[in-house]
């Protein structure tokens, strides 16, 4: 038989693999200036959001919640974080989950049903991806942005003489590049077939009245939900579902990441609430982001004119292969600012990455310095 230390080479192989690819992973400490959070509005070490949890602590609020939110864990203050986000994003109702990972696969796996076709954008989240795997629904991904092709996709699924429901999952703004996902094209795809699922993980907080998200205007539709999720620009942890009332009680009773897991912190819901109160009284917040994020395109048009900007908070500037990009991320690394190289399976082969991720943790001087270091830098590519 196998001895137990025999039987740690296979990983140790698959770590050489990576490792022979440049694509192995470590952990590193977080040093130099923020350019690769998600800590879009500056909130995550915010006087506001500390203030909130001590607060919580001090008049008895548990750290724990003790239990699956269906037992013992359904503490009030959850309930009325989700009865508040439910007003703040005119929602029928809303159901709180510890994470956006959790709150995606959780929602693909339970709402799509035997019969039903999940058609995702093939740049969708892993975690929309897991869920559907886990689901029960029939799979199909169209080109990334692409109504058309998602549009091929349905008809082609239809002919087949399929009658279910079509559940389309989307970004509103992707997580690694930064662009937009068709709304209005794909609710209307929608309103037509089935559902339509928008992860606005990357967007609530940034876009849209009071941060409400780039879906703000489907709000309250019967036939869209919207994920929220705590841990980016809400400086916290935790996320969001959106939805039809019938649709989150179905989740309540058969979402078994939701019915067989411990509920969210207490104080992340106290965070919770605190932080859609700061979306509220300080636009000022998302107001200097955006001249942030126009600083970042203008520098960048001025400097490295050959590369396209995506205008958002998220700017991949794509190097293309693995070993230059981890270079490159290297180099800027040493001068003192974090950014992350971005390689695959995260991103598709041969789009390796920088990404930029601009936050209100960086002056404009930072973003000056850094536009300067990337055009010293990037013709060496
Ligand atoms: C688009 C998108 N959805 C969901 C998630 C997961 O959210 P969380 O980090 O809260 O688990 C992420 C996080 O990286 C994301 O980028």
């Amino acid at each position: 038989m196998a001895k137990a230390a025999d039987r740690l080479a296979v990983f140790r192989d698959h770590l050489g693999d990576l490792a022979a690819q440049t694509r192995l992973r470590r952990l590193s400490p977080r040093e130099g200036i923020d350019f690769s959070s998600n800590d879009y509005l500056g909130l995550a070490g915010s006087e506001r959001l500390a203030g909130a949890a001590r607060r919580a602590l001090d008049r008895g609020v548990p750290v724990g919640a003790a239990g699956s939110r269906l037992l013992r864990g359904n503490v009030d203050l959850q309930e009325q974080f989700e009865s508040e986000a439910a007003q703040f994003f005119r929602a029928d109702a809303v159901l709180g989950f510890g994470g956006g990972y959790m709150a995606n696969f959780a929602m693909l796996a339970t709402l799509p049903q035997r019969g039903d076709l999940l058609l995702m954008d093939e740049l969708s989240h892993a975690s929309t991806h897991e869920g559907a795997r886990a689901g029960r629904a029939e799979i199909a991904t169209f080109r990334h942005g692409d109504v058309g092709h998602a549009k091929d996709v349905i008809t082609s699924w239809r002919s087949a003489g399929q009658t279910g429901a079509v559940w389309i999952a989307v970004e509103s703004l992707y997580s690694m590049d930064g662009d937009r996902a068709p709304l209005d094209a794909l609710a209307a795809l929608a309103d037509e077939h089935g559902f339509l699922i928008v992860d606005e993980a990357h967007a609530t907080g940034v876009y849209g009245p009071d941060g409400r998200g780039l879906a703000h205007h489907l709000e309250g539709r019967s036939n869209v939900l919207t994920l929220h999720t705590l841990g980016k620009a809400l400086g916290g942890s935790g996320a969001l579902i959106c939805g039809a009332r019938a649709l989150i009680d179905f989740m309540i009773n058969r979402s078994r990441p939701f019915i067989f897991a411990t509920a969210p912190s207490p104080l992340m819901a106290a965070v919770g609430c605190e932080a859609l109160a700061i979306l509220r009284d300080e636009p000022e917040r998302r107001d200097a982001l955006h001249s942030h994020i126009a600083l970042f395109g203008a520098e960048m048009g001025r400097r490295l004119p050959q590369l396209a900007i995506s205008g958002s908070q998220i700017a991949p500037l794509i190097v293309g292969g693995d070993a230059p990009t981890m270079a490159l991320a290297g180099r800027l690394q040493e001068m003192g600012f974090d950014i992350r190289g971005i390689r695959p399976p995260t991103v598709p082969e041969g789009t390796s990455r920088l990404r930029v991720a601009l936050t209100l943790n960086v002056t404009e001087e930072d973003i000056r310095r850094l536009a300067e270091a990337l055009e010293e830098l990037w013709p060496d590519m």
